[in-house]
């Protein structure tokens, strides 16, 4: 397994050009299996979960072409509805094929994802608003059965919590169903803006993305079109971090900072220089950070994918905060890991209490998940001495070249094949 060697000290200094966000490619990627003809996806990243999506749109009958960051998604004759555990136990993303599936083929048999670091991750909201479009709904084997003999059905999806995966699949089976259908406190993330406006070119009836309230026309079939994929804003959002916490100047290139409101407020807040234009964000640190509170929140509010990422800058802030995480019950798995480097951390539940300290100190350590992966990063940036991070394949489901990206604003930084 590779590793990651850090020697920390260096101010992040130059440009950075964001990729295509994750979170919006893997959805973006199911909607290849509703098309009748090719779907091509431009700024689509290379990730370790792109690729995983790939392999299982592949065994479902969808065949991908890449041309460096263009993707094109051809369907077959012979559809298979199918998706195997030993596929989707690797990204739990993959249920995202449940509501493309059952709506243009009237049947999905798809396994439960299980849960992950963060949390037991259960799928019932899901399978709650595939039954509110008319599906059957079974679960068997570890697998849900999903069946719509006689097509999907509009109607109302009310969503008891915000879900962003549960609102995707939502929206995708609804797209196909014989009537009009509209989605209640539906998930308001730009990826679900992302994904419904690449539907709506495919020939959806799609209003009100964005908003709590969505409502789809739905119509007979959809052919493919030409996307690209919106630009991550979890990943402008964790170099804009890395860059004030290392006192550095960094300006981010092809990225959207309007989805970035929450995190720039507390950028500023926390002493930062942030000047942002349209499609880019230049952030300078000044001295140590002052400390903030957070609470994670659905979009527009804090995002929980820069939880742990602020949580690495708050390690070294000039005095206590406070970081409530509201989405997940186990989002907290990089503090045991920062600990190790002398940060000060006393959680309690969702709550964790941050003491700034004035010196992190290199070590060894071990991701554990996707974000508390990259925190880790960022903390190796600005302790003494060297950190070594295992089990890095975290880390590569979600960030392109991350250590390219660094090293070429002066970050010392090198990855260890293992
Ligand atoms: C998406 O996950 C993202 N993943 C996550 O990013 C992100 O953290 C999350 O949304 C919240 O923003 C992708 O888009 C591929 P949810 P998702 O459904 O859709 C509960 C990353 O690091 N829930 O919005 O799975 C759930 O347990 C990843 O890039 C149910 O109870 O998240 C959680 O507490 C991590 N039942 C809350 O809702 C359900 O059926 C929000 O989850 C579904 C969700």
């Amino acid at each position: 397994m590779d590793k990651l060697r850090i020697e920390g000290g260096a101010r992040l200094k130059g440009r950075i050009a964001i990729s295509g966000a994750k979170n919006a490619a893997l959805p973006l990627m199911a909607t290849s299996l509703m098309a009748q003809t090719p779907l091509i996806l431009e700024n689509l990243p290379e990730l370790a979960d792109t690729a995983c999506m790939a392999e299982l749109l592949d065994h479902l009958g969808i065949s991908s072409h890449r041309e460096g960051q263009t993707v094109t998604f051809s369907p077959c004759s012979a559809p298979v509805t199918h998706a195997p555990y030993d596929i989707v136990r690797k990204m739990r993303a993959s249920v995202l094929v449940l509501g493309p599936l059952l709506a243009r083929f009237g049947e999905a048999r798809v396994s439960l994802p299980g849960g992950c670091a963060i949390g037991t991750r259960p799928v019932d909201i899901h399978i709650m608003a595939m039954k509110a479009l008319g599906a059957r709904v079974e679960l068997e084997d570890g697998y849900v059965l999903a069946t719509a003999p006689d097509g999907l059905k509009g109607g109302e999806v009310t969503f008891p919590v915000v879900s962003v995966g549960a609102t995707e699949n939502a929206l995708m089976a609804a797209v196909l169903a014989e009537g009009t259908s509209t989605l209640i406190n539906a998930a308001r993330e730009p990826e679900i803006t992302d994904l419904a406006e690449c539907l709506n070119a495919m020939g959806a009836k799609i209003t009100g993305h964005g908003s709590s309230a969505i409502t789809v026309e739905g119509v007979r079939s959809l052919d493919g079109c030409r996307h690209a994929v919106v630009a991550d804003r979890i990943e402008a959002g964790t170099f804009a971090l890395a860059a004030a916490m290392t006192e550095g100047d960094v300006t981010l290139t092809d990225c959207r900072p309007r989805h970035l409101e929450a995190l720039i407020t507390v950028l500023r807040e926390t002493g930062a220089l942030v000047e942002a234009t349209e499609n880019s964000l230049r952030v300078q640190g000044q001295g140590r950070p002052k400390p903030v509170d957070i609470t994670t929140e659905p979009y527009p509010g804090f995002a929980t994918d820069l939880q742990a990422q602020f949580m690495a800058m708050m390690c070294i802030a000039d005095g206590v905060s406070e970081i409530s995480e509201t989405i997940f019950e186990n989002r907290f798995m990089h503090v045991p890991e920062l600990v190790r480097m002398g940060a000060d951390i006393q959680v309690s539940g969702g709550l964790a209490r941050v003491t700034g300290v004035d010196q992190l100190l290199g070590a060894q350590v071990m991701a554990t998940d996707l974000r508390a992966s990259v925190s880790l990063v960022q903390a190796g940036l600005v302790a003494n001495g060297t950190t070594i991070i295992s089990r890095v394949y975290h880390l590569d489901r979600g960030y392109d070249r991350l250590e390219d990206k660094l090293s070429a604003c002066g970050a010392r930084i090198t990855r260890e094949r293992g």
